[in-house]
């Protein structure tokens, strides 16, 4: 197929070769422009973007396989056809291991290379159709897979929410933790991508409750050590829930975020920054709005309490650092969004 916006470019020092291609070439319908040599066949591309260059082997100041390396690495869309003397033909086949898509002889038959060209630009553009498709394709299944992660994401978000709803002390904690993760984020200038994990653990965090006892999770007096642990689960079953459609990042803050900085939560692995920070956040948001909340065994704490507990266990169970970052922040916008959602969710 030729169309007249495809665009040739013939390089050749011979005037003559250039004008005879030239006229042959633009009969065909195609546009073609020319270079005597690589420094001027570099410099028209800079403006012409050619759909096929035309290169003759031998050119004095540099050969034509050099200027093909060249060219190459630039313009990976633009085909090149190599122009030998046939006992070239060796360097010619190197020419296309370097990304030449044909070669054609000296002496020309100009039919023939009319023939050439356009068999050349029709398989360029094939191969350009395909590549289109397959992009479109890769961005049609990125597109879904977007869409059925979010489903997902969403469906296990209604799940504890609704798992929350089951009981008064325990409604909207999840989206509030959220809240308050979400200013500690920002008040140390996270990333886009770190907040959005940070969100997606903070919410999904105690998913994991599903597993627990609702006898021993709503038990109005003091847990006995093997209650507690029962209730510890949680954080490792919330893990194996999300981890099949959440990254890596996140079901490290789920599977984290009951670890106490100094190393002594429950069969806790790691200690430290060694714990990852999404979950070194989220513990602090997470006691503070237990505390802050009514419970089956205690009634709420006062903010100003609450804040004086984070501020002793600062070094302990919280990243000192963290700690000291969070008690910098006025928390009263959290938590005024933490009634409402309370009303909401009772
Ligand atoms: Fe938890």
């Amino acid at each position: 197929m030729t169309t007249h916006e495809q665009r040739i470019l013939i390089v050749d020092d011979e005037p003559m070769i250039r004008r005879l291609l030239n006229q042959k070439l633009s009969k065909q319908g195609y546009h073609c422009e020319e270079a005597s040599s690589s420094d001027e066949a570099l410099e028209k591309m800079k403006t012409y973007s050619a759909d096929l260059i035309l290169l003759d082997m031998k050119m004095p100041g540099g050969s034509g396989m050099e200027l093909l390396a060249d060219l190459k690495p630039i313009y990976p869309a633009a085909a090149v056809i190599m122009a030998t003397a046939v006992n070239e033909t060796n360097l010619a086949i190197q020419c296309m291991r370097l990304g030449a898509e044909d070669y054609i002889c000296k002496p020309f038959n100009l039919d023939e290379v009319a023939i050439n060209v356009g068999k050349t630009l029709e398989k360029k553009r094939l191969e350009q159709k395909i590549k289109e498709y397959q992009e479109h394709l890769q961005q049609k299944v990125d597109e879904q897979t977007r869409e059925i992660r979010t489903l997902f994401l969403g469906s296990i978000e209604a799940l504890v929410f609704a798992l929350e709803a089951k009981d008064k002390y325990t409604a909207g904690h999840s989206r509030r933790v959220c809240e308050i993760s979400m200013v500690i984020s920002r008040e140390l200038n996270s990333s886009e991508d770190f907040v959005e994990d940070l969100r997606w653990g903070s919410l999904l965090h105690d998913v994991g409750k599903i597993a627990v006892d609702q006898c021993i999770q709503n038990k109005p007096g003091k847990l006995t050590p093997a209650e507690y642990e029962h209730i510890m689960i949680h954080a490792q079953v919330g893990a194996g829930i999300v981890k099949p459609v959440v990254n890596e990042r996140v079901v490290a803050i789920v599977e984290h975020h009951h670890d106490h900085y100094d190393g002594t939560g429950l069969h806790q692995l790691v200690s430290g920054e060694d714990i990852p920070l999404g979950a070194r956040i989220l513990t602090i948001a997470d006691a503070y709005d237990a505390m802050t909340s009514d419970r089956p065994y205690r009634p709420a704490i006062t903010v100003e309490d609450a804040r004086q507990e984070i501020k002793r266990c600062s070094g302990t169970q919280f990243d000192p650092i963290l700690a000291s970052a969070f008690l910098k922040i006025d928390i009263s916008c959290s938590t005024s969004k933490r009634d409402k959602l309370a009303a909401i969710n009772t």
